[in-house]
């Protein structure tokens, strides 16, 4: 070993003893006469100390160091006086006086300070990620990353189950991104497709008897990228034979709050977690993902204006759609150019218009006359609504004076959107949500179906496989938009954590659900013929959950974009601006995977010419 020691480690007990230590050079300073480096390795940092008299040739080389040269020194670890003790730091009782130093590699300027956590634009960042990666805050996070997928592995090892991996190389999967392909060279106009996750193989799996299978796996979607989405991410993949909804649910459950507790620092988890349905969430809080930090919820106003001569109320109720809203608590500070903003926002979500309510003044509503109340209201609609309904509204949303309804009349996703959007932006710009709390959730009876993008067919809300409520299938071929699934999802914060359900195990019923979903016989048979076929071979009730590996630590390190979380992630463009992927191939590469490019791929360099 180039060093007996590491620097993070050192301590007042360790005084009086020799020690070699190799590492950067996290800083150095001239003091007096004597040079001062803090030299860095992975365990933390250590101040060392070179005097001119007592070590001229180590010296000599700490007046040579620059930040991130990397250096051995051996001296003798050396309690320091109390005035120079450093509380800031682990090592800050000690120094080490250095006898000798050596450079065992130069290096150039960094492009930015690696001591510091200043802001970097991202480009610089991920072309130098190795150097992004030696901050303090980075390499933290990656060693949290270690530490939570260690945690799962443990966890599931001890309660049984079994970690098969599964292949890169297969068939599209009916996840719902666009696939990454892999055109096949022995196979001319083949094509693999990466997976999006290994949702059939798993399923296949517990038809081979694998009771508790899991996966540390990668999955590739070529979708539109934001902060919680990477063209490869991670997933924990999970399936069980035999398990009811319930039972997945409780074992995500203990997993997530025991990997809070055990991993989550300076978070606190409330348990149990909630569980709420698709519908109920989605009527107090407008999303399938709420963030229960914020502690708003939206409620129906509808009965309350049904008879208003206010025509956006009475319009939208006849129209078939609902007045819902929320109280913001202290909004009414809210000044007009604020109010017209959430205005604005709310027309960008898809609302026609919003009407806010800010209610001045303190107290109960009550403890003023209504006539006293709509005086000390603004609002651009306060000509059309009498100060008895002003009163009815805010109570309804549990408002006092001081607080600013916000109130959307439209069809219920028009409302719930938007009120959703209002919610998070209101939360952010107040603060609203605790930043120490974890708030997790399950949400459970999703819809199964839900119209395309293109309003052609219907699609699957969570995958193909998803098992729908038995008592709903009468509705598969009916009303397929009511039908209610065994789908399920862990969220936290606001966010989609994990997502999973019962599944489908008979053939009958995976081909009623095909055609429901418009396939039919021969393409249903082409798809999924291996999987309906599996199914006739006694597959066992099964059902499963993914998780979001990269979310998940991003959560835990209190990062934002799981990029932070990531040691070699793609920019919001899916390239690597330190490599320079996706680069062109050599035209012969092409041609031995028979892919010939359009015109318009070789005006923008596909290929090289070797
Ligand atoms: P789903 O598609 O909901 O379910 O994915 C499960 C979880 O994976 C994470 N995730 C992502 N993370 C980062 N970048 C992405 N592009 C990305 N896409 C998804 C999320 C998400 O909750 N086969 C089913 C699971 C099942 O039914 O068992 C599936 O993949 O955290």
């Amino acid at each position: 070993m180039l060093r007996d020691f590491e620097a993070g480690l050192l301590r007042p007990g360790h005084a009086g003893q020799d020690v070699v230590l190799a590492g950067w050079v996290h800083r150095r300073r001239d003091h007096g006469g004597l040079v001062f480096i803090d030299l860095r390795d992975f365990s933390g940092i250590v101040q060392a100390v070179f005097h001119p008299e007592d070590a001229p040739a180590a010296f000599e080389v700490a007046s040579a160091l620059r930040s991130e040269y990397v250096v051995q020194i051996a001296g003798q670890v050396v309690e320091r006086t109390p005035e120079t003790v450093n509380p800031d730091l682990s090592t800050g009782g000690v120094e080490v006086a250095v006898r000798e130093a050596r450079v065992l590699n130069e290096a150039e300027t960094p492009p930015f300070p690696i001591n510091q956590d200043t802001p970097v634009d991202e480009a610089t960042r991920l072309r130098y990620r190795y150097l992004d990666l030696r901050r303090e805050r980075m390499t933290a996070n990656i060693v949290l990353r270690h530490r939570v997928v260690r945690f799962i592995r443990n966890y599931l090892g001890d309660r049984d189950f079994v970690e098969i991996e599964t292949p890169v190389l297969g068939l599209a999967t009916p996840e719902g991104a666009r696939d990454y392909l892999v055109p096949s060279r022995i196979h001319p106009g083949r094509f693999y497709a990466l997976p999006q996750s290994p949702q059939q193989w798993k399923q296949l799996l517990v038809v081979a008897g694998q009771e508790r299978y899991f996966q540390i796996a990668r999955c590739y979607r070529d979708e539109d990228l934001r902060a919680d989405r990477q063209p490869e991410f991670t997933q924990l993949d999970l399936e069980l034979a035999f398990v009811e909804q319930d039972d997945v649910l409780d074992l995500i459950e203990g997993l997530y709050s025991e990997l809070a507790l055990t991993e989550g620092g300076r978070f606190q988890t409330p348990t149990p977690f909630p569980r709420m349905t698709w519908a109920e969430a989605m009527e107090r809080y407008g999303s399938d993902k709420p963030d229960l930090r914020i502690g708003i919820e939206i409620r129906d106003l509808s009965s309350l204006v049904e008879d208003s001569e206010f025509g956006v109320f009475r319009n939208a109720i006849a129209g078939g759609g609902r007045v819902r809203g929320f109280a913001v608590p202290g909004g009414s500070d809210t000044p007009r150019r604020g109010a017209d903003a959430l205005v604005e926002l709310a027309q960008e979500l898809g609302a026609g218009g919003l009407i806010w309510i800010a209610f001045d003044g303190e107290g109960d509503l009550g403890s003023v006359s209504p006539e006293e109340l709509h005086e000390q209201t603004r609002s651009p609609a306060k000509r059309f609504i009498d100060g008895e309904t002003l009163a009815a509204l805010g109570a309804a949303c549990g408002a006092s004076r001081g607080d600013m309804l916000l109130i959307v009349a439209d069809r219920d996703e028009v409302t719930s959107r938007v009120l959703d959007g209002l919610m998070r932006h209101v939360a952010e710009q107040r603060e609203l949500a605790d930043p120490n709390v974890l708030a997790f959730a399950l949400i459970t009876d999703f819809p199964m179906f839900e119209r395309d993008a293109a309003d052609t067919r219907w699609s699957a809300v969570h995958h193909l496989f998803t098992s729908p409520y038995e008592e709903d299938d009468e509705l598969l071929e009916t009303d397929p938009g009511r039908v209610r699934s065994r789908a399920y999802d862990l969220i936290c914060n606001g966010q989609e954590i994990g997502s999973g359900s019962i599944r489908i195990h008979r053939r009958e019923r995976l081909m009623r659900v095909l055609r429901a979903l418009d396939l039919d016989e021969s393409e249903a048979e082409e798809r999924f013929g291996h999987m309906l076929q599996a199914f006739t071979f006694g597959a066992p009730p099964h059902g499963g959950i993914a998780l979001g590996i990269d979310r998940t630590a991003a959560l835990l390190a209190g990062e934002r974009d799981i990029r932070e979380v990531i040691a070699f992630p793609k920019t919001k463009t899916a390239s690597d601006p330190m490599t320079g992927a996706p680069s062109a191939v050599e035209a012969q590469q092409l041609a031995d995977v028979h892919v010939a490019l359009t015109p318009e791929a070789q005006a923008s360099g596909g290929a090289t010419d070797v």
